[in-house]
């Protein structure tokens, strides 16, 4: 089985990775779309249209499912996504909100995102239903901030606090981190959110919710595919990988 793994740049190798240490005996193919990364502040009808394009490689790829490892595109286009593609189409929005729902008790939940995701009221949507108050936050500089690998220290710290301010004192007790680059931030929204607050990455979450579908078939292999090699790039692959990974570059819509 070969499962295909998007993002709009290296955040969803968040996600890979989770699915790599549930599944360790699968064929992975990931692309980061690092040429057009952020997604988070184009429209509906962009995100759409190249959620569309790095779905269409992963499918001519012969992949058997595919995972929309960036929350942007889960909140915009995964109905289209499902439209064109016949193969078993995960995001990552619905996980989270299902892992949050068990663990809030108060009712009160946080989640931040892309200025695109908050505003597409995917997550306030799914809540409402169960009667959960929603505390919403987009916070724009996550993403340039891990994509140029700062991931801590005072920087990383202090634009922390400027998005979370509100949210901390605002009386939830679960924060789901509604885009695929935050958790390389996790250790310090969790240091700055303090106990009694529960980080949830939806990483893990859109791991867990493969398992009824896929089969481990012995054979492991992993692609990596970009489509510009930005100035951090192997740094982060490194990083989130735990290890030097090769990739390929590839253009879209056209496979190279
Ligand atoms: N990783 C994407 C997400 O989960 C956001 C990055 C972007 O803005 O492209 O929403």
């Amino acid at each position: 089985m070969k499962i295909g793994v998007f993002d709009s740049g290296v955040g969803g190798l968040t996600v890979l990775k989770a699915i790599r240490e549930r599944f360790p005996s699968v064929d992975l193919l990931y692309l980061g779309d690092t040429a057009r990364v952020p997604y988070g502040d184009k429209s509906s009808q962009t995100v759409i249209r190249y959620s569309l394009e790095c779905a269409e490689f992963l499918y001519n790829e012969g992949v058997d499912l595919i995972v929309v490892a960036c929350n942007t595109a889960s909140s915009y286009a995964l109905e289209a996504l499902r439209e064109h593609f016949s193969l078993p189409i995960f995001g990552v929005v619905e996980p989270g909100v299902k892992r949050a729902l068990k663990s809030t008790v108060k009712g009160r939940v946080g989640v931040i995102g892309t200025k695109a995701t908050i505003s597409s009221g995917s997550y306030e949507r799914m809540f409402r239903e169960y009667g959960v108050e929603v505390f919403q936050k987009a916070c724009p500089l996550f993403v340039p901030l891990v994509e140029e690998g700062i991931v801590e220290g005072e920087i990383a710290k202090r634009v922390v606090e400027h998005y979370l301010k509100e949210l901390k004192s605002s009386g939830i007790d679960t924060l789901i981190l509604g885009c695929t680059h935050y958790p390389l931030l996790k250790p310090i929204i969790e240091e700055y959110m303090g106990k009694g607050i529960d980080v949830v990455d939806s990483a893990e979450c859109v791991a867990k919710e493969l398992e009824p579908i896929v089969e481990e078939v012995g054979s492991s292999s992993l692609e990596l595919y970009f489509t510009d090699r930005s100035p951090s790039l192997d740094f982060l692959v490194d990083f989130i990988l735990g290890k030097p990974v090769e990739y390929k570059l590839l253009s879209l819509p056209c496979k190279v």
